[in-house]
C-alpha cells in the first residue's frame, strides 16, 4: 500500500474521550487519550458536558501526541477528524480543530466514520506487534460499542456490508444501563467486567430475546433485569448488595450469550471463519475468554484487537485516514460533521 512515508494525525472526538494519534503509515506513534471523569457523577455522558471537556482537553491532547511521536507540528502530513456518528457538539469540537490545523499547515483534512475506524482497529500497528497479520478479506466483524452493536461482512478497506444490527440498544448501552439501575458508576461495562470475575453466571436466569436473522435486541434484558431487581428489593433491601457478583456475572453471561449466538449463526450462514470483533465491548474479558473457548470448535481464525484499541481511540482514526490519504479521498472546510453519519462504502 504505497511505499512514501507520510504522518498522520488522528483526532477522535465522538463521545466523552478526546484522543489524539499520530501513525507514520500504519504504525502507531503515539495515541493519547483524556478519559472524561465528569460524567461519572451522572450515570451517563451529559454532551453539553462532553463538549466543554472536548474543547479544554483538545489543545493539549494534541501536543501530547505529537510530542510523543518525536514528530514536529510541521511534519504532518495530513489530518483527520471523526466526522460521525455520535454527539454533534463533541465532534464539532473535533472537526473546529482540524480544519484550523490544515488550514495552518496547508495539509489536508479527512473525515472519518468512527464505525470504519472500529472495525479496521485490527490493522493497525502497535509498537512490538508489528509483524501480527490482520484479517484476511473476507471477514466478519462483530462491532459492540456503546452506541452501536453490528455484524459487518467486511470484503475490503471500503467495502463492508451490515449483515444484522440492534433493533435497540446497544450491547454496550446493556452494561451501562444495567449497571446504572445497581447504582454502579458510568461506565457499567469495566465495572460489571470485574465484578462478574467472582459471580456466579447462572444464578439468576435473564431474558433472552427472539429477534430473527442476525439483528439483535437488547431492551428487554434490561427491562428483565429492572423488574427482577425491583421485585427482588420489596422482599430484601439488601438484595443487590449481597449479590452484586452474581447479578454481574449472570448478567455478562446473557449478553455475551446473546452475542455469541449470532456470529456463530453469521458465520454459519456467510461460510466465512475469518472473525473479528471491535469497539468497548470486546474488551470484556468474560467474552475474550468465551470467544476464544468457541474459536477452535468452530474452525475460527479469532481476531480481538489490543485492549487499548477496543475503547474510542483516535489511532483508529488516523489509520483509516491513511487509507484516504492514498487514495486521496479528502474532506474540506464545508465538510460537517453528522451525529447520525450513515455508515457504508467509502465512508
Ligand atoms: O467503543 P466505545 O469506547 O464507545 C462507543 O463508540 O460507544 O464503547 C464504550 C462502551 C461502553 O458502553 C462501555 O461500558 C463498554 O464499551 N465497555 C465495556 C468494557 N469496557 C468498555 N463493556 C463490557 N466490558 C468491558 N470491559
Ligand atoms: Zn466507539
Amino acid at each position: 500500500m504505497g511505499n512514501k512515508e507520510c504522518y498522520i494525525l488522528g483526532i477522535e472526538s465522538s463521545c466523552d474521550d478526546t484522543s489524539a494519534a499520530v501513525l507514520r503509515n500504519d504504525s502507531v506513534l503515539s495515541n493519547v487519550i483524556a478519559n472524561q471523569d465528569v460524567h461519572k457523577a451522572y450515570g451517563g455522558v451529559v454532551p453539553e458536558l462532553a463538549s466543554r471537556a472536548h474543547e479544554q482537553n483538545i489543545i493539549p491532547v494534541v501536543d501530547a501526541a505529537i510530542r510523543q511521536a518525536g514528530i514536529t507540528a510541521d511534519q504532518v502530513s495530513a489530518v483527520a477528524f471523526t466526522q460521525g456518528p455520535g454527539l454533534l457538539g463533541s465532534l464539532l469540537v473535533g472537526a473546529g480543530f482540524a480544519k484550523s490545523f490544515a488550514l495552518a499547515k496547508d495539509i489536508p483534512l479527512i473525515g472519518v466514520n468512527h464505525l470504519h475506524g472500529h472495525i479496521f482497529a485490527h490493522f493497525l500497528k502497535p509498537k512490538g506487534k508489528e509483524n501480527s497479520p490482520p484479517p484476511d478479506f473476507p471477514f466478519l466483524c462483530l462491532l459492540i460499542s456503546g452506541g452501536h452493536t453490528q455484524i459487518v461482512r467486511v470484503n475490503g478497506f471500503m467495502n463492508f456490508e451490515i449483515l444484522g444490527q440492534t433493533i435497540d440498544d446497544a450491547a454496550g448501552e446493556a452494561f451501562d444501563k444495567a449497571a446504572k439501575i445497581m447504582g454502579l458508576p458510568y461506565p457499567g461495562g469495566p465495572v460489571i467486567d470485574k465484578l462478574a470475575h467472582s459471580g456466579n453466571p447462572d444464578k439468576f436466569a435473564l431474558n433472552k430475546p427472539r429477534i430473527p436473522g442476525l439483528d439483535f435486541s437488547f431492551s428487554g434484558l434490561k427491562t428483565s433485569f429492572l423488574y427482577m431487581l425491583r421485585d427482588a428489593l420489596k422482599k430484601d433491601r439488601a438484595f443487590i448488595e449481597k449479590n452484586k457478583c452474581d447479578l454481574a456475572a449472570s448478567l455478562q453471561h446473557t449478553i455475551i450469550d446473546i452475542l455469541s449466538a449470532k456470529l456463530i449463526e453469521a458465520s454459519r450462514l456467510t461460510g466465512i471463519h475469518n472473525i473479528a470483533v471491535s469497539g468497548g465491548v470486546s474488551a470484556n474479558s468474560g467474552l475474550r475468554t468465551h470467544l476464544t473457548d468457541i474459536a477452535k470448535p468452530h474452525n475460527w481464525d479469532l481476531y480481538l484487537p489490543e485492549k487499548s484499541y477496543t475503547t474510542d481511540n483516535a489511532a483508529m482514526i488516523a489509520l483509516i485516514a491513511y487509507y484516504k490519504f492514498l487514495n486521496k479521498a479528502f474532506a474540506n472546510q464545508e465538510t460537517t460533521p453528522t451525529a447520525r453519519l450513515a455508515f457504508g462504502n467509502g465512508l
